[in-house]
């Protein structure tokens, strides 16, 4: 049994509690947040004792009802809690990205090989049977040699009625907008299926300038980007062009993802999370039959399961490993920098 103690029970945080609570080998035994009023809602529901809901990180981090940590805090948060939850010999889950930047990152992975302790990144996706198939499929070479990949990630949450000045807008809070909220997705699933990043050219804007303020009606800048493209170059000369953007009104939460290889092609739009669109080998070539092939159910798996095995001392199939989610920051990193200065950067 894994005993496992939450930091920050806001927006994400509800969707660990659910798949934890599915779990038999875990229990959330304690939960902290600044926000008081959500720490009394979630306390409440989940039946937490009064002395196990923290106002301070630490205090959960301390506290010996606690085995593992899952931290789902705004993301310049991620990097100090987990060195601290590492340092005290908890195994820890951390929300993507990695950080507002790589910061720290060198320490946080030290302390983890020094105590030779799990460090789990959300990479939540990677837990989609379709990619894991896509995955399969790669491995066992079917699509010959990759040549290129088309990606994208759709939201239209730019334009939500009344969305006010969120630590998602604020540079110092989330580093970065898109990119690193639904780019790191994207980012990884490219590293997992397809191989490292060389190098990167990007271009960002930001549509909605300005918001109002969370406290006052006061209006303030949008420091961080609602569409981001680039493309980039992986180490295996395959080329990627990404598209990021939380302005495509009429998509709610839109994954496509293209790999296109000489032998084939496959294809997913993760609102079908269990499907893949395929043409590979001679006769699906000669048809030109792109066809819909469905995922067979035992390729899904479950991240907050995962974390648990990870946790009692399991490598679980396909680990989204800390170690990861700093190589992707590295990729934040250089994109930032190449749609600053407008230049390639090589990572
Ligand atoms: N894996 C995914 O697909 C996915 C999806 C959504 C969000 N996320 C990530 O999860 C993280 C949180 O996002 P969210 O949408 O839940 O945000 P949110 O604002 O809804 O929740 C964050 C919570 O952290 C609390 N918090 C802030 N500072 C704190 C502190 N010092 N100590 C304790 N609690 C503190 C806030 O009060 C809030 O309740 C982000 O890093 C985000 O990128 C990941």
């Amino acid at each position: 049994m894994v005993r496992i103690g939450i930091i920050g029970v806001g927006g994400i945080a509800g969707f660990h509690i659910h798949e934890l609570l599915n779990q038999k080998e875990a229990r959330i035994t304690a939960i902290c947040d600044i926000d008081e009023e959500k720490l009394r809602r979630v306390g409440d529901r989940l039946d937490i004792p009064e002395e196990y809901r923290f106002a301070d990180y630490r205090d959960l981090i301390a506290c010996a009802q606690v085995d593992a940590v899952e931290i789902c805090t705004p993301n310049y948060l991620h990097i100090p809690m987990a060195i601290d939850a590492a340092k005290a010999g908890k195994p820890v889950e951390v929300e993507k990205p990695l950080g507002a930047d790589y910061g720290n990152a060198d320490e946080l992975l030290a302390v983890l090989e020094e105590k030779q302790l799990p460090g789990m990144m959300c990479f939540s996706y990677r837990f989609r049977p379709a990619v894991r198939y896509a995955k399969r499929l790669l491995e066992k070479g079917l699509l010959g040699e990759i040549i290129n990949a088309n990606v994208a990630y759709l939201k239209s949450s730019a334009f939500w009625e009344g969305r006010r000045l969120d630590w998602r807008f604020v540079k110092e809070y989330a580093g970065s907008g898109v990119l690193g909220d639904l780019g790191v997705h994207l980012i990884d699933m490219t590293s997992f299926l397809l191989g490292d990043f060389k190098r990167v050219y990007a271009m960002e804007k930001t549509v909605v300038k300005e918001r109002q303020r969370l406290d006052s009606n006061e209006w303030a800048k949008v420091e961080t980007d609602d569409i981001t493209a680039f493309i980039a170059e992986l180490e295996n000369d395959v080329f990627v062009n990404f598209l990021v953007t939380r302005c495509a009104i009429g998509n709610e939460n839109t994954i496509l993802y293209e790999i296109y290889g000489t032998n084939g092609v496959i294809q997913f739009n993760l609102n079908t999370p269990d499907e893949l669109k395929v043409c590979i080998g001679e006769v699906d070539k000669e048809t030109d039959g792109l066809h819909t092939i469905k995922v067979p159910a035992r390729y899904g798996a479950n991240q907050e399961e995962c974390f648990v095995k990870a946790a009692l001392g399991e490598k679980p199939e396909y680990y989204p490993d800390i170690r990861e989610g700093a190589k992707c920051q590295k990729v934040v990193d250089a994109l930032l920098k190449s749609a600053k200065e407008r230049v390639p950067v090589e990572l």
